[in-house]
């Protein structure tokens, strides 16, 4: 399963991989993770319309394991075309796995959830996984957070792009060209 959402998207959502949910419907996140992520997203102002949603493994694990850094490896092409082919400004990182795979040798979860990380002029999000915090509640807390520091940073880069159009030079229409020059 691809992922889903406009090739336009100006923010991009990585997660883990498929569940057995997605897998039947062939859309990421559409269980109990994806319920909780819609609802995380609107408290931020989004929905899934504003947003490409995909996974570091295109298919499912069996038994829902853990990615295997091989598999891992034979998916990345894909998301590297991806990362490619819609350009966002913003990745938000869901988890330790895609962590690993798209900021490689970069701090723990723990310790970079919530921060940004320029790579390749495109900001990196860590954010906890939303099926992690509904495995460990402790963590619903500190996800809400890190929906919160998306949000501010969307703000900000919204605010730097106002400037610049603000700050743009105004250019004159033909008609006052022609008044000017005769
Ligand atoms: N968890 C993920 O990481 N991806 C999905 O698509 C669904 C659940």
């Amino acid at each position: 399963m691809p992922g889903v959402g406009p090739p336009t998207a100006r923010i991009m959502i990585v997660g883990e991989a498929p569940g057995q949910n997605e897998d039947q419907q062939g859309e990421p996140f559409v269980g109990a993770a994806g319920k909780l992520l819609d609802q995380l997203l609107r408290g931020i102002g989004l929905s899934r319309g504003d947003v490409f949603i995909t996974n570091i493994l295109k298919c499912r694990p069996p038994g829902n394991r853990d990615p295997q850094p091989a598999e891992a490896e034979a998916c990345s092409p894909y998301l590297e075309q991806q990362l490619r082919l819609i350009h966002p400004e913003v990745v938000m990182v869901l988890g330790r796995h895609a962590l690993a795979r798209l900021l490689p040798g970069y701090d723990s979860i723990s310790r970079l959830h919530g921060k940004v990380v320029v790579k390749d002029e495109v900001s990196y999000i860590p954010i906890y996984h939303p099926a992690a915090a509904l495995y460990n509640s402790f963590l619903m807390g500190p996800l809400e957070q890190d929906f919160k520091a998306v949000k501010a940073h969307l703000d900000r880069v919204e605010a730097r792009r106002q400037a610049l159009v603000g700050a743009a030079v105004p250019v004159a229409r033909p008609e006052e060209q022609l008044t000017l020059f005769g």
